[in-house]
């Protein structure tokens, strides 16, 4: 049963829906990309508009400057909700990202990036019904396409509407709930100013007893998940240096190394046949899974099969570490990755090259309790030790976040389960996702806060792709699990 005053917000929402995805759309027609300096003005305008959002609800907002020099960063929106004097409940820290990811190739887009469209689901998705590990019936449905739609303005925005909805409806802001709100702008750019601005504002955030953040995913339609853990990352680039030129591959090939090849040779030595990583001591720390854990998994009803399909590939491309299935090798097993590579020639046409220099992008998914500096030093001195005669690495850091897992038996994490039964009828899977959100490990190490994901997203929602969409349903069970996490947070 919810409570009356719940169901009074539950019918303010429903009559608000097309307004606030109104607005979601103005904030997602802004193109905050952080990576890119040109973007720069824009991702201080989406987090101006973040701020008038939450003022608006009645919320104390600031908008703080990152960095170094001061301003150098992305701003952050900062809010709080001094909730009323009778609130016994937790003060909750919410986290979301105002940043969008670049939007190449554009040529993809269906529609351009930066103007949201709401499309119906596209014919023939339907019979498909769920897509990825997180398969499950329903079928695709209307849907808002934007950079950002679901990662992350659009989740964002569900906690934003249900805050408003309360404010309307109780008169109180945040309903009475005690929140501090951060919004940060450079989660998708490594959020590299985030430490240095949890440590200059501990004050704001240690009195935080739990954190918040809707930026992962359901385990499919109608699938409600709380997400108890996410993998860490530890992100390099490394540059193996050979002749102080590039050569004609005539006059120089034969006498001596091509740094692509070499390159190329060293990298595929990463992975044994059993798809493990071969550096030394890549695995000591990892924290093995439990048979409960993967009892539970397998329960789940996951379909990796019909996920493969979706990125157009046969059930025997279903392959990685021996001895674990696909969900267990992305929710609970580290993983090397080359994000990108290239030397020498690669534009348009033939040339006969040897380069000079040859790089990749490598990076490690990792999960508790991996270092990721050590993880990172580990694979610095690997390819040190495989450096080709008379050549040299260049070796940089693109930033590091431990992975995160949560007690699956906290008071917190009850509230969120039953806010998540109240919004949508169905008792919430518990799940652990492949993908890293830096700040939950950072406000772990630094003020002991530990993080609830309670996310909207759906596997085939093409995040960080062209037509990045956001499906309305989910907005929906977004927007109703906020409105029923206030309302269980001030009954407590
Ligand atoms: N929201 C994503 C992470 C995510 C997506 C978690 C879907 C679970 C389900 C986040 O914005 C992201 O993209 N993180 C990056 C890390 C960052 C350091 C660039 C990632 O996981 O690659
Ligand atoms: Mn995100
Ligand atoms: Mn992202």
């Amino acid at each position: 049963m919810i409570s009356r005053q719940l169901a009074g917000v539950f019918a303010h929402l429903d009559e608000a829906e097309n307004a606030g995805i109104a607005r979601l759309c103005e904030w997602l027609a802004i193109p905050s990309i952080s990576t890119d300096p040109a973007y720069r003005v824009e991702c201080k305008r989406a987090a101006q508009w973040a701020a008038d959002h939450l003022r608006a609800s009645g919320l104390s907002v600031e908008v703080l400057p990152t960095g170094q020099p001061e301003g150098a960063g992305h701003p952050i929106v900062t809010a709080t909700s001094a909730g009323d004097a009778a609130y016994k409940g937790p003060h909750v820290l919410f986290y979301g990202h105002y940043d969008v990811q670049p939007v190449d190739p554009v040529e993809l887009w269906e529609s351009p990036p930066f103007e949201p469209v709401i499309r119906e689901a596209p014919a023939g998705a339907g019979a498909r019904g769920g897509a990825g590990v997180g398969g499950g019936g329903g079928g695709a449905g209307r849907r808002i396409v934007a950079r950002g739609a679901v990662d992350d303005k659009g989740q964002v925005m569900t906690f934003l509407e249900s805050l408003r909805a309360w404010r309307q409806v109780s008169g109180s802001v945040a309903g009475g709930v005690r929140f501090t709100v951060m919004l940060e702008g450079e989660e998708e750019s490594g959020s590299v100013n985030l430490e240095r601005f949890v440590r200059a504002h501990r004050g704001l955030l240690k009195d935080c007893d739990v954190c918040v953040i809707s930026d992962t995913n359901m385990l499919g339609r109608g699938r409600p998940a709380i997400t108890y853990g996410v993998r860490g990352l530890a992100y390099t680039e490394v540059t193996l240096h050979g002749p102080n030129q590039d050569l004609h591959s005539g006059l120089w090939g034969g006498r001596t190394l091509n740094p692509n090849a070499e390159l190329v040779k060293v990298l595929s030595e990463l992975w044994d046949k059993e798809l493990r990583v071969t550096i030394p001591g890549f695995y000591d720390q990892v924290r093995p899974l439990t048979e409960a854990e993967r009892a539970a998994w397998a329960g789940l009803s996951t379909d990796s099969a019909g996920a493969l399909r979706q990125i157009g590939l046969p059930p025997e491309a279903d392959r990685g570490e021996a001895g674990f299935s696909a969900v267990e090798r992305e929710w609970g097993r580290p993983t090397a990755e080359i994000n990108g590579i290239y030397g020498g020639y690669t534009g348009a046409g033939a040339k006969t090259v040897i380069p000079s220099h040859a790089t990749a992008k490598v990076s490690f998914r990792l999960v508790a309790d991996q270092s990721p500096a050590l993880v990172r030093d580990a694979f610095f001195e690997w390819l040190r030790a495989r450096t080709p005669p008379g050549f040299r690495w260049e070796f940089q850091d693109h930033g590091t976040g431990p992975g995160v897992t949560v007690p699956t038996d906290s008071v917190h994490l009850r509230v969120a389960r039953a806010a998540l039964l109240a919004a949508t009828g169905k008792e919430p899977a518990l799940i652990k996702s492949g993908g890293s959100i830096p700040v939950a490990g950072l406000l772990k190490a630094e003020l002991g806060i530990d993080t609830v994901f309670m996310g909207f997203g759906l596997d085939d929602d093409r995040v960080h792709s062209p037509n990045e969409k956001f499906e309305i349903e989910c907005y929906r069970t977004g927007v109703r699990a906020h409105a029923a996490l206030i309302d269980a947070l001030r009954s407590l």
